[in-house]
């Protein structure tokens, strides 16, 4: 039996340096999509179950076998947030949207999918997310996979291929699925049970199918861009354009479906050979999401990336935050007057040296103690304060790279750091 003290399957604890990274990529993707015109909002990581049913839809693995859904004390249905698409559509449903204004967010974020855990998938893991809800033109969709692009350059992750595909109009949907079902009709008893079921209820799911008999024959699916009715080939050649004038390198991937109901026109994904089976670093396209009550539908592009994929694609690559110590200085005291005086001389460095991280040994312990404890953490400096330095209003300041010290007044520490940081 699992220890108590183990995280759940498919979760985990995080440390430092660890989380170093994570803060790395997060700070990256506020400051890329910041160019861009986006803001940071935050949503809650749980809502009522209806609002992912209705925005992901009712035939998809999400909804049918992933989320976490239980009742609270008032018999309330309520759903850990399986993505975040919905909760931010309907923060903005509820916000209001005049015709014609554009919203561009971002999230960061906990997501929970009840998968079976494996390499690259988490039943709790993390998204960097955008929406441009409002958004109608194939300009805004290029702008969007460009934009990724941008972000994986940043946080140095070479090599991935972004796949793109057209899902086309809701008025697509009746010819596509005929000439898709035709396809797969002749092939039913050699279809597994799900899609079986997939082939009555949604049959472009039945074209990411992961098991090797369906997959075999949905690889002989016909493209679906090729099905499509006038608008929406013109729209996605638009996008292709706009992509091809930017230079953003692209593959199209006729039977990319995406295992999200919301989807109209584009839909991509960016994957990676670093990864293994679960291979998407990111994935996205354009939506159209109707809203509780009979309002408008609200039409958005948008992607998400999932934090976990894009660390370990850096690992792949090699790509590391440099290593940091745990602390930039710290304060050696020898006897019992000096700890009370480097308890004001740490507050003093912090507070005179912003950023510069500060830690003090209180233990009153040999001074070999409490070299050793500032070697193992790797400080670049020790500052000691011992009886004589104490008398003279001295301290004793240590480069611990080269072995330099000299003894300088307490005023004059600020300076002295300054100098060799
Ligand atoms: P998604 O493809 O379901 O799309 O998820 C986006 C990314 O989240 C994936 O490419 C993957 O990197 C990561 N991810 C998904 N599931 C797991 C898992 N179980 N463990 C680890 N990583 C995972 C969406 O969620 C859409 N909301 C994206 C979007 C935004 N579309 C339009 N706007």
């Amino acid at each position: 039996m699992a220890a108590l003290t183990e995280p759940l399957p498919g979760t985990a604890d995080l440390w430092e340096p660890e989380v170093l990274e994570w803060t790395g990529v997060e700070e990256a993707a506020r400051a890329v999509f910041s160019l861009y015109g986006y803001g940071e909002v935050r949503t809650p990581v749980f809502e009522r179950t209806d609002v992912f049913v209705r925005a992901i839809g009712d035939e998809t693995d999400v909804v049918q076998k992933e989320m976490y859904t239980f009742q609270d004390r008032g018999g309330r249905s309520l759903t850990l947030r399986p993505e975040g698409t919905a909760g931010v559509i309907r923060a903005i449903a509820h916000r209001g949207l005049s015709p014609g204004e554009q919203v561009r967010v971002y999230y960061l974020g906990p997501m929970f999918r009840g998968e079976r855990p494996a390499a690259g998938r988490r039943r709790q893991f993390h998204q960097v997310g955008v929406e441009s809800v409002g958004s109608c033109l194939p300009q805004d969709d290029a702008e969007a996979i460009a934009m990724l692009v941008h972000y994986l350059e940043v946080i140095g992750i070479r090599g991935g291929r972004v796949l793109l595909n057209s899902r086309g109009l809701p008025e697509d949907r009746g010819p596509v699925g005929a000439a898709l079902r035709r396809h797969f009709q002749p092939h039913l008893d050699a279809l597994c049970a799900d899609c079986r079921r997939r082939f009555e209820t949604n049959v472009w799911r039945m074209l990411d199918c992961k098991e090797p008999a369906c997959r075999e024959i949905a690889e002989r699916a016909p493209a679906m861009v090729d099905l499509l009715g006038t608008e929406s080939r013109a729209f996605f050649a638009a996008v292709l354009g706009a992509l091809d004038d930017l230079g953003v390198a692209y593959e199209i991937a006729p039977r990319l479906v995406r295992g999200l109901d919301y989807y109209v026109h584009t839909v991509f994904e960016v994957v990676h050979s670093g990864l293994g089976a679960q291979d998407a670093l990111a994935g996205g396209g354009r939506y159209r999401i109707s809203l509780p009550g009979g309002k408008t539908p609200v039409d958005g592009v948008g992607f998400a990336a999932g934090v976990e994929r894009l660390l370990m694609a850096r690992e792949s690559l090699g790509v590391r935050q440099p290593p940091q110590p745990g602390a930039d200085a710290y304060i050696v005291a020898l006897g019992n007057e000096a700890v009370g005086a480097a308890l004001i001389l740490a507050r003093d460095l912090r507070r005179a040296t912003p950023g510069f991280r500060v830690l003090a040994d209180y233990s009153a312990r040999s001074m070999k103690a409490q070299m050793r404890t500032a070697n193992r953490i790797g400080v670049p400096f020790t500052l000691i304060l011992g009886e004589t330095e104490l008398a003279e209003g001295k301290v004793t300041c240590r480069d611990m790279r080269g072995a330099e010290q000299h003894t300088v007044s307490r005023d004059a520490v600020v300076a002295w750091l300054r100098q060799r940081r």
